[in-house]
């Protein structure tokens, strides 16, 4: 047997609203783009939804909008993709890690206000594989200090916590349509926002600074545009927005299929020695987003491969990012400075989850992560 890392679920409607916007003239930003917005917007339940072309670009523009940049700090995780950082770093802003929860891997929230100096000028939390951190006691920590919160919700569309969601404790939430997500365009991305005066920023620093969006310059008549200040180039297509708008209806029945999936890996990995998970708290909707294990460390990456020799489809979500060479030459990061993220980083490994997915599959899965553990642990 062979299992796909992932699948997406693109489908005929899907197409077909694709296709409608590829016989039209109006590829680029324009109505399915507002479409896409309102729908999204409805779907989380906020005010503005605003559609980008990544979640990076996305959460490096919120920053822009709070002035953030070269003297200033932004704390985050340093388990998360390295997009989470790359938005901060190219601001010119320092990106400040704490360490995250070894049961969870979410951002350890008794940590951060030890890292607050008088350079902090915001909080990126991300909602680790779909489970949402504590948002409300992150806000009164931001509140006391006087923080923006712009929370990396790219993998927490659908996530709850105490029945609140993405966007409501926040300044922002940016999310992702990258090739992988519960949602794909194959890339794309989107803002939600509270405040007018950010959405009215967020609508033209994401095209150029423009007051007019290429629709609204060719209507019935040519418009001119003013150019508000400098923007950016980071507008979602049309095309983007026709392959996104219908997924929005399918999602619950997706994660529906997901959460199960998710259970029987939690059962049968309760009872595989040499394998843990991280936990689904009882107060979160888990968006299930990415099912990772974790063994340990002196064997990973035997595992790794042992699992791609079964023809099993496997992926490293995350290794920890002050350690790639980049960050750790910059800023003089080292090993042992994040002890728990540096342990999760080193011993992960995300298994297949997606809707698709059959019994027969998950169980081939299941018994293929037995058997490398298991003679992975004989070689060490
Ligand atoms: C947690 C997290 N943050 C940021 C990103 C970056 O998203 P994008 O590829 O849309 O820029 C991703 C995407 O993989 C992600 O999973």
């Amino acid at each position: 047997m062979k299992v796909a890392f992932y699948k997406h679920n693109l489908n005929e409607v899907d197409k077909a609203a694709c296709m409608e916007v590829l016989n039209s003239m109006f590829l680029t930003t324009g109505s399915v783009v507002e479409e896409f917005e309102r729908r999204f917007a409805e779907l989380m339940g906020s005010p503005f939804a605003i559609g980008t072309n990544s979640c990076t670009n996305s959460l490096f523009l919120c920053l822009k909008y709070f002035d953030i940049g070269q003297g200033h700090e932004v704390i985050t995780t340093a388990m998360s993709f390295l997009g989470t950082s790359h938005a901060i770093e190219r601001t010119g802003a320092k990106p400040v890690y704490v360490d995250v929860e070894s049961e969870t891997g979410n951002i350890d929230l008794s940590l951060i206000e030890s890292a607050i100096t008088p350079y902090t000028k915001a909080i990126i939390p991300v909602h680790l594989y779909g489970q949402m951190i504590d948002m409300k006691q992150l806000k009164r920590i931001a509140d006391r200090h006087g923080l923006a919160i712009i929370e990396d919700a790219c993998h927490a569309i659908e996530s709850e916590r105490d029945g609140y969601r993405p966007g409501m404790f926040s300044d922002a939430a940016c999310f992702s349509f990258y090739a992988t997500k519960n949602m794909t365009a194959g890339e794309g991305g989107a803002i939600i926002c509270k405040q007018q005066r950010m959405y009215e920023w967020l609508s033209k620093a994401r095209i150029q600074g423009v007051n007019k969006h290429a629709a609204q310059r060719h209507g019935k008549r040519y418009q001119h545009y003013e150019l508000d200040f400098l923007g950016y180039k980071f507008n979602m297509s049309n095309i983007q927005a026709a392959l996104l708008v219908n997924q929005m209806d399918r999602l619950a029945k997706y994660l529906d299929i997901k959460q199960k999936i998710s259970a029987r890996y939690e059962q049968a990995f309760t009872q595989t020695q040499g394998v843990d998970f991280p936990i689904a708290l009882p107060e979160t909707k888990h968006a299930r987003h990415i099912f990772t294990i974790w063994v340990n460390p002196a064997i990973r990456d035997t595992v790794l491969d042992e699992l791609q020799t079964r023809d099993v489809g496997v992926a490293v979500n995350y290794r920890a990012t002050h350690l790639y060479r980049y960050y750790r030459e910059k800023y003089q990061f080292r090993r042992g400075q994040l002890p728990v993220t540096e342990r999760i980083g080193d011993s992960t490994i995300t298994l297949p989850l997606y809707s698709q997915l059959l019994d027969e599959e998950v169980d081939y899965v299941i018994e293929a992560v037995r058997e490398s553990v298991k003679s992975a642990r004989e070689l060490v």
